[in-house]
C-alpha cells in the first residue's frame, strides 16, 4: 500500500480530537490528499457498535463482548475505508487504532495478549500506521478536562483503569519507538501542533509525497 497511515493515541481528553482536526487543516491547506476517521466508528457499520460500546446502559459487557466488538468495527473499517484510501496513496489520519485496543482492554482490563495478537494477526495483519502520535497526559489532567461533561461508559471507568492505559500506551511507545512518537499533550494547543507537524512533516518526505 502506498499512502500513508497517521493514527492519534492516548487517554481520555488527551486533545487527539482536537490535533487531529488541525493537522487535517494543515494537510489540506498543503494540498495533501487526505481522510479523517475515527475508531470505534468510521463507517455507518462501526458508528452504530460505537454506540453499543459507549452506551452507559451497556455497564454489563463482558469483555470479550467488547474485544470482539472493537475488533467488528476495525475490520469494517480497514476494509470500507481505509485500505481503500492507502491504496489510492491518500493519507489517512485515524483517531484511535490498534493500540488503543492493547492498551485498554490488554493492559487495562486485562485481557490475554495472546488473544488480542491472535485477533490482529487473524484480521488487521498488514495494516499498520506509519506514525502513531501519542499525546501524553495523566488521568487527572484528563479528570479536571473532563469536568461537566457526561461522561461515556469507558470514560467513567476509575482513575486506577485510566493509569493502567497510561502505562500500556508508555510500554508500547517504547516497545516501538520508530513508529510511536510521545507528545506531552499538556503542553498548550499550538505547541503540540507545532511538534506534530514536525513528526508528520518527516514521515511525508521519507514517503516521497
Ligand atoms: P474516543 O472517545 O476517543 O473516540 O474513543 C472511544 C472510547 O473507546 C475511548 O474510551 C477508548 C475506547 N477504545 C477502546 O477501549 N478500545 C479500542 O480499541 C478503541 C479504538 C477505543
Amino acid at each position: 500500500m502506498s499512502g500513508i497511515f497517521i493514527t492519534f493515541e492516548g487517554i481520555e481528553y488527551c486533545g487527539k480530537t482536537t490535533q487531529s482536526l488541525l493537522l487535517i487543516e494543515r494537510l489540506k491547506e498543503k494540498g495533501c490528499d487526505v481522510v479523517y476517521t475515527r475508531e470505534p466508528g468510521g463507517t455507518n457499520i462501526g458508528e452504530d457498535i460505537r454506540k453499543i460500546l459507549l452506551d452507559t446502559r451497556n455497564s454489563t459487557m463482558n469483555d470479550l463482548t467488547e474485544v470482539l466488538l472493537y475488533t467488528a468495527s476495525r475490520v469494517q473499517h480497514i476494509h470500507e475505508v481505509i485500505q481503500p484510501a492507502l491504496l489510492k496513496n491518500k493519507i489517512v489520519v485515524c483517531d484511535r487504532f490498534m493500540d488503543a485496543t492493547i492498551a485498554y482492554q490488554g493492559y487495562a482490563r486485562g485481557l490475554d495478549m495472546g488473544l488480542i495478537y491472535k485477533l490482529q494477526n487473524m484480521f488487521i495483519k498488514n495494516v499498520t500506521p506509519n506514525l502513531t502520535l501519542l499525546l501524553d497526559i495523566t488521568p487527572e489532567q484528563g479528570l479536571l478536562r473532563a469536568a461537566n461533561k457526561r461522561l461515556d461508559r469507558i470514560e467513567k471507568e476509575d482513575i486506577e483503569f485510566h493509569c493502567m492505559v497510561r502505562q500500556g500506551y508508555l510500554q508500547i511507545a517504547e516497545q516501538e519507538p520508530d513508529r510511536v512518537k510521545v507528545i506531552d499533550g499538556s503542553s498548550d494547543v499550538d505547541n503540540v501542533h507545532q511538534m506534530i507537524c514536525e513528526y508528520v512533516d518527516e514521515i511525508i518526505c521519507n514517503n516521497g509525497m
